[in-house]
């Protein structure tokens, strides 16, 4: 197993920190630099609906400054669908979103909501706008999302993440199982297979040894652990880590 696993380093909360003090320090975009320059293969941004994190003025920088692929995670509305189609970034990530909650919990409905998905799958393709959509890593949202056009299911590690976490080695498991047999199944059904929500050194090296997924995106662990040893360290020992885990 030797293809190198792609990083997508998601900035969110470089900007949670920023909104904290109101201001513009620390700078999202400066992140997005560095994470680059520390060996990240993309950029994973998400623009809330009540803009908590990153603002409409950080996609748009981060689309005009940075040198490789923007992600763009939005909820399936028209404010976002028109946003996105101005921005045009090179993939954007369809995520479930609800106002109360601390992050996206759960994967998107992509069966009960096959057809509010329909055109937004449509239009952002025919923006030339890659279509990712974020899912439970079961066969039948996995055969919904290609049933939908998707070139991308970006897999939820977090039920498997938060029961490593807890030491639920039993449920952890299982739920490891799970994310494996999906990604065999999405990348059976001609999907590009991402994974992301809750990944750290230890799961990202774990899952890179899966050889479907060809891409993790990260942010809340890395952002944290920057505290720690800085951000360029932190994507470089987790960089180091997934290429440990693919045995490239
Ligand atoms: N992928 C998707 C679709 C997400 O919504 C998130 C969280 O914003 C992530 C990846 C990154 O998760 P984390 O911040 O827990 O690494």
């Amino acid at each position: 197993m030797t293809s190198r696993i792609r990083l997508g380093v998601n900035i969110d909360h470089v900007a949670t920190v920023r909104n904290a003090r109101g201001g513009a320090r620390p700078d999202p975009v400066r992140a997005a630099l560095l994470a680059i320059e520390a060996g990240a293969d993309g950029i994973t941004a998400h623009l809330r609906e009540d803009r908590r994190h990153i603002r409409d003025a950080d996609m748009a920088r981060l689309k005009d400054t940075i040198t490789k692929p923007l992600n763009f995670e939005m909820a399936a509305t028209p404010e976002m669908l028109a946003i996105a189609t101005r921005i045009r970034p090179h993939a954007c990530c369809l995520v479930p979103e609800k106002r109360e909650e601390r992050t996206t919990e759960g994967g998107l409905d992509v069966i009960g909501g096959h057809n509010h998905l329909v055109p937004f799958v449509a239009a952002l393709r025919a923006a030339g706008i890659r279509v990712s959509l974020f899912i439970e890593p079961d066969a039948a949202p996995i055969d919904a999302a290609a049933a939908l056009g998707a070139d991308i299911v970006e897999l939820h590690t977090g039920s498997w993440c938060h029961a490593v976490e807890a030491g639920e080695g039993e449920k952890a498991e299982a739920e490891f199982r799970r994310l494996a047999a999906g990604a065999r199944h999405a990348a059976a059904s001609g999907l590009e297979v991402h994974a992301g929500h809750g990944l750290d050194f230890e799961t990202a090296e774990r899952l890179a040894g899966v050889p479907e997924f060809v891409e993790f995106n990260i942010g809340h662990f890395l952002v944290g652990e920057a505290i720690f040893v800085g951000l360029g360290g932190s994507i470089r020992a987790m960089r180091l880590a997934m290429d440990r885990g693919r045995g490239s």
